[in-house]
């Protein structure tokens, strides 16, 4: 099968992660996660992450804390990877552009292009946004007032003696790209916005500073020209190759999704494709911008000192377990173009109706019944087709409830469950390949609803009460528990990616760990090869999810100083 090759952005070192830095991962990890357990086999996925560190802010900022670039750098870069492992992301690598392996190839991919003509020396006279590190097109510095319309802050007017990208050469080519969807820009209103922007004409781009008395000795210099160093923006792209750019490792190239949000879609849907086409290489199959989360309603900024820091995280895992946070941000977050909003009492509305009385819910439910009636060993197995060829089961079941006076309002309802699952499975790797994550994730959720349905339909604990004056109904009820518990089976596969750690543990109790080596399709076929087993124990574990108090307030980070 296919490579999956996804990569977040690289974050800057001058502070620390928050909760936007860990969303975008979080995307790229269940992406992975999901790949892998699609093709069966983790060797065809690489997801990578990293740090962007020379930046001139992680300059000031090193400055104002009296350590040099590196050792900032050192220090904040430990922090996302700290951050990452407690949001247990399992990444294939961590880029930090301050290493000799980025710095040598980015030097000579920079070369590269000035060889071919791509990069060259010319004079630059533009508007410069100092707290972006970028230059605006004047229109866009007319458009925000001579601000910067992502800060607000002051533009300021330069001039100097620059190396040019000539990212004018390649406008008919990207507009074709993106247009025609060889290059996927998503969502759609982003490439709209991409679009429009590019048929206001694209100029050449600056990519190197020439270096001043008194600057730290921080960043990549130009090949040719020691004088002046590398624009941040330009060697930090070059991190998607340079950490693939190993004779085992470049069989991922194209990057099948570049993730991030929508601020620096440019860099990645125009500048890059653009770089790489200069060098002779694909595009990306996919550049993907969501949009922000916002925090109770309110934009996070610095100046209001809202962000939703990784300590406010850890103390959401901390009470409500890691794969509840990760569910909740993955399901809920901005994925499309719209803003989200990070608010207590909508956790706790989710976490409860989802997980708890959801998946945590259903599995409980499920276990304790083969507990109960069955000493925990699934007694037989069953094709799952209730209302089909398994009707006498679920007539059998109705007739119970029939008889205690609880007559239910269709007394002809049919599950199918080798079509619901076979369906979520299908539905779930379309979206998975289309990048819509929240989807994806949510066609789990899909199979345990269809399982709450049923039993609450067939009521298998009213037929057990029966079972001394009915003993025939036996059959129905082990047909009834098997076949809600292989659809949960199938599931908790689907759920694995966002909740690696709960589907675990149900896995373990259930006897039910997917084999290593068998693609998702196979593992999850109803009553295949893979399947729950008649005969198979079953443990009824610990509840997956305690149910919260809706009224509960936000658990407190712990701060250390
Ligand atoms: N270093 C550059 C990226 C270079 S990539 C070659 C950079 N770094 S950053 O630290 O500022 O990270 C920006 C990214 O962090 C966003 O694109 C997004 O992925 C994530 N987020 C930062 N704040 C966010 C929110 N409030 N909401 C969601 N994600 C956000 O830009």
């Amino acid at each position: 099968m296919s490579t999956y090759y996804t990569t977040t952005p690289i974050y800057y070192v001058n502070d620390k992660p928050h909760i936007g830095h860990c969303y975008t991962t979080l995307l790229a990890d269940v992406a992975s996660r999901f790949q892998r357990l699609v093709r069966g086999d983790r060797h065809d996925v690489f997801c990578l992450t990293g740090t962007d560190e020379h930046a001139e802010k992680v300059v000031q900022s090193a400055r104002a804390h009296n350590v040099s670039p590196q050792q900032w750098a050192d220090t904040n870069a430990a922090e996302y990877k700290k951050a990452f492992k407690a949001m247990n992301f399992d990444c294939d690598d961590f880029v930090r552009t301050s290493e000799d392996r980025h710095k040598s190839k980015a030097s000579a991919y920079i070369q590269k292009l000035v060889d071919s003509g791509d990069i060259e020396l010319g004079d630059y006279e533009g508007w410069y946004d100092p707290s972006q590190e970028e230059y605006v097109t004047d229109h866009t510095a007319k458009e925000s007032d001579y601000t910067s319309p992502v800060t607000g802050k002051p533009l300021e007017k330069r001039t100097e003696q620059n190396y040019f990208f000539r990212l004018d050469k390649h406008e008919d080519w990207l507009k074709e790209q993106i247009e025609s969807d060889a290059i996927p820009v998503r969502p759609s209103a982003r490439k709209n916005e991409v679009l429009g922007r590019i048929r206001q004409g694209l100029q050449k781009v600056p990519v190197s500073r020439r270096i001043k008395e008194g600057d730290a000795d921080w960043g990549i210099r130009m090949p040719n020209d020691p004088d002046h160093r590398i624009y941040v923006w330009i060697e930090a792209l070059c991190n998607y190759l340079t950490a693939i750019d190993t004779p085992d490792r470049q069989r991922f190239w194209p990057a099948d999704v570049h993730v991030m949000a929508k601020d620096i879609l440019w860099f990645h849907a125009v500048i890059w494709p653009a770089m790489l086409r200069a060098l002779g290489k694909e595009p990306p199959r996919m550049v993907y911008a969501h949009a922000y989360w916002v925090r109770e309603g309110r934009k996070m900024s610095k100046s209001l000192g809202n962000f939703i820091e990784i300590e406010t995280i850890q103390a959401y895992c901390d009470r409500y377990s890691r794969d509840a946070v990760r569910w909740y941000l993955l399901t809920q977050g901005p994925l499309g173009a719209n803003d989200a909003d990070f608010a207590h009492s909508h956790f706790l509305e989710v976490y409860n109706n989802e997980l708890a009385n959801g998946i945590g819910n259903s599995t409980s439910r499920v276990g304790n019944m083969i507990a109960k009636y069955y000493d925990g060993v699934l007694p037989r197995t069953c094709n799952g087709e209730f209302g089909f060829d398994d009707g006498v089961a679920l007539q059998t079941a109705v007739a119970a409830r029939v008889a205690v006076g609880k007559a239910p309002d269709d007394p002809n309802r049919t599950f199918h469950f080798p079509q619901i699952t076979g369906q979520a499975v299908t539905r779930a790797i379309e979206a998975g390949n289309d990048f819509q994550i929240d989807e994806m994730v949510r066609q789990g959720l899909a199979i345990v609803r269809a399982v709450d349905e049923f039993i609450t339909y067939s009521a298998p604990f009213t037929l057990a009460k029966q079972l001394d004056d009915h003993p025939e109904g036996d059959h129905a009820l082990g047909s009834i528990l098997y076949s809600s518990a292989e659809a949960l089976r199938i599931a908790s596969l689907l759920l694995a990616p966002a909740m690696p750690e709960k589907m675990a543990e149900l896995w373990a109790n259930w006897n039910c760990a997917p084999s290593e080596g068998v693609p998702l399709e196979e593992l999850a076929r109803f009553g295949g090869e893979y399947a729950l087993k008649e005969g198979q124990a079953v443990q009824k574990g610990d509840v997956l999810f305690m149910r919260a108090d809706p009224k509960e307030d936000p658990p407190s980070p712990i701060t250390t100083g």
